[in-house]
């Protein structure tokens, strides 16, 4: 299991390889916040403070959408569009950055 932390909820979880990070936001209650849910309108971005590696790989909907936004930092992810790609690990995750 991968230990995934919230950040700005104070939300801490146990989560299995596969989990996409929209579910899980969803059932724990997170406040993180969600648009099209396909990876066009960035209203989810999201910045992994820490274990970006135990994500899946950036996709191409991701990588048109940060440079939309004029940013080049590799930490910044949209959430509907990632998943858990590990079996163990921890993960941070900062919504309000
Ligand atoms: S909810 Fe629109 S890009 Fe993620």
């Amino acid at each position: 299991m991968v230990n995934l932390y919230l950040k700005d909820d104070n939300i801490k979880v146990k989560v299995s390889n596969s989990k996409s990070l929209r579910e899980i936001a969803r059932k724990s209650g997170a406040s993180m916040e969600f648009g099209c849910r396909v990876g066009d309108c960035s209203t989810c971005v999201a910045k992994v403070v820490k274990g970006n590696e135990l994500l899946s790989p950036i996709t191409q909907k991701e990588i048109f959408a940060l440079e939309a936004m004029g940013s080049s930092d590799k930490d910044l992810r949209l959430m509907c569009q990632c998943s858990i790609n590990a079996d163990e690990g921890e993960i941070e995750i900062s919504y309000f950055f």
